[in-house]
């Protein structure tokens, strides 16, 4: 039995995340998994409502009666500092210490990428986001405010064991996928110390890897080639920010913010599953936002729970939802998140 916290958040969270667990109940159905879920109502409006962004007593909640968290998204404008999603995304990473943010990155049909080159080139990589250190931490300062001399300072931290974990587990993946590299991408001509580190131990690791090939690229060139040669990349570890940046560039190129799918983990521990994508103020209530992240994150959230046959039937489920044109209008579609979770819940109850 995998016991799942569903956080549903702010703006299209709630759209997708109702469709995530239509495709969870269909697992049930199938008999394809044993899960029990339960709705946290944290975000913007219980924020606003209560003052409360994430209580000391949910996170105990949630970390100790619960094995996983399915989250929508959380940013809403009625909070223009983003505190609560700080307190409630941030916080579970930092606090649970899910120091791998996994964000797979697979052309699903070419037709679906802006690349031209998509037709002949296959998209497949994965991008390991280090999750708990860099310049998220939130250390730092504002000295002088409001005058002249103000001066804000962020501080960007990287540690020898948190760097060097990361990067073991982008190995250890490349390894149990039979996949022959892992790129690094970094910034060590401009930013020597947090860099400096990395490339260390990148290269340390990397020795206990023999028959993997380990190249490291300048996060900018990296970026070039993400979009000129998408094909030649298979395990891409990076910093936070980093790889926050990196993988909606990854997501567009695999067709949008609406396929790309994310688990935080630390591996024998608790896991957070959420969709790369945010709220999409933009979207919210037209009917229009595409729940194939999130279902495709649930996915994820399944496998590493050991029903790796509910996550096989999602995946192919999303794909010949893809290929039959039941599709949202970001991804060329006239369906609406609720037919398209319908229609992708229906197929995995029926096989
Ligand atoms: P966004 O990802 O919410 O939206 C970017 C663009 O992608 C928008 O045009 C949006 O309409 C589109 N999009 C996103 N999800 C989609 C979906 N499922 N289907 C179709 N189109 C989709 O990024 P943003 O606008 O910069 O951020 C909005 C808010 O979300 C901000 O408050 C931000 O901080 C927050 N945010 C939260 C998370 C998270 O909770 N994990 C992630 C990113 C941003
Ligand atoms: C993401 C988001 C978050 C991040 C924001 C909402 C803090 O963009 O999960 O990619 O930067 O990690
Ligand atoms: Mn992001």
């Amino acid at each position: 039995m995998i016991r799942v916290a569903l956080i549903p958040g702010d703006g299209v969270g709630p759209e997708v995340v109702r469709e995530a667990q239509r495709v969870m109940s269909a697992c049930i159905e199938a008999g394809l998994a044993d899960l029990r879920t339960e709705t946290f109502p944290h975000g913007a409006e219980h924020y606003l409502a209560t003052g409360e962004t994430l209580s000391d007593e949910s996170f105990a909640r949630l970390r100790d009666e619960f094995d996983a968290i399915l989250l929508g998204a959380v940013g809403d404008s009625r909070v223009p500092d983003g505190r609560h999603a700080r307190d409630i995304l941030l916080g579970l990473r930092f606090r649970l210490d899910l120091y791998i943010n996994f964000r797979p990155a697979r052309l699903r049909l070419p037709e679906l990428s802006p690349l031209r080159s998509a037709d002949h080139l296959p998209i497949d990589f994965v991008i390991f986001r280090e999750n708990t250190e860099g310049l998220y931490t939130g250390a730092g300062r504002v000295e002088s405010p409001g005058t002249a001399d103000e001066r804000a300072v962020s501080e960007a931290i990287a540690t020898h064991r948190g760097v060097e974990r990361i990067v073991r587990s982008a190995f250890e993946h490349a390894r149990s996928e039979g996949r022959s590299r892992v790129t690094l991408g970094d910034k060590a001509n401009a930013v020597p110390h947090v860099y400096g580190l990395w490339r260390r131990v990148f290269v340390e690791v990397a020795a206990s890897y023999p028959e993997i090939e380990a190249e490291m690229q300048y996060v900018d060139a990296l970026a070039m080639q993400m979009v000129r040669s998408p094909d030649r990349f298979e395990v891409i570890v990076t910093s936070n920010l980093l790889g926050d940046i990196l993988s909606d560039l990854a997501a567009e190129l695999i067709g949008g913010m609406g396929l790309a799918p994310s688990a935080n983990v630390n591996p024998g521990r608790h896991g957070l599953y959420e969709p790369v994508h945010g709220s999409a103020p933009d979207i919210v209530g037209t009917g229009t936002a595409n729940p194939m992240a999130a279902i495709l994150s649930a996915a994820l959230l399944l496998r590493d729970g050991g029903a790796a046959d509910a996550a096989d039937r999602i995946e192919e489920s999303v794909d010949a939802a893809l290929r039959g044109g039941v599709r949202t209008p970001d991804v060329g579609g006239t369906r609406t998140t609720e037919q398209v979770g319908s229609w992708i819940a229906d197929r995995v109850a029926t096989g």
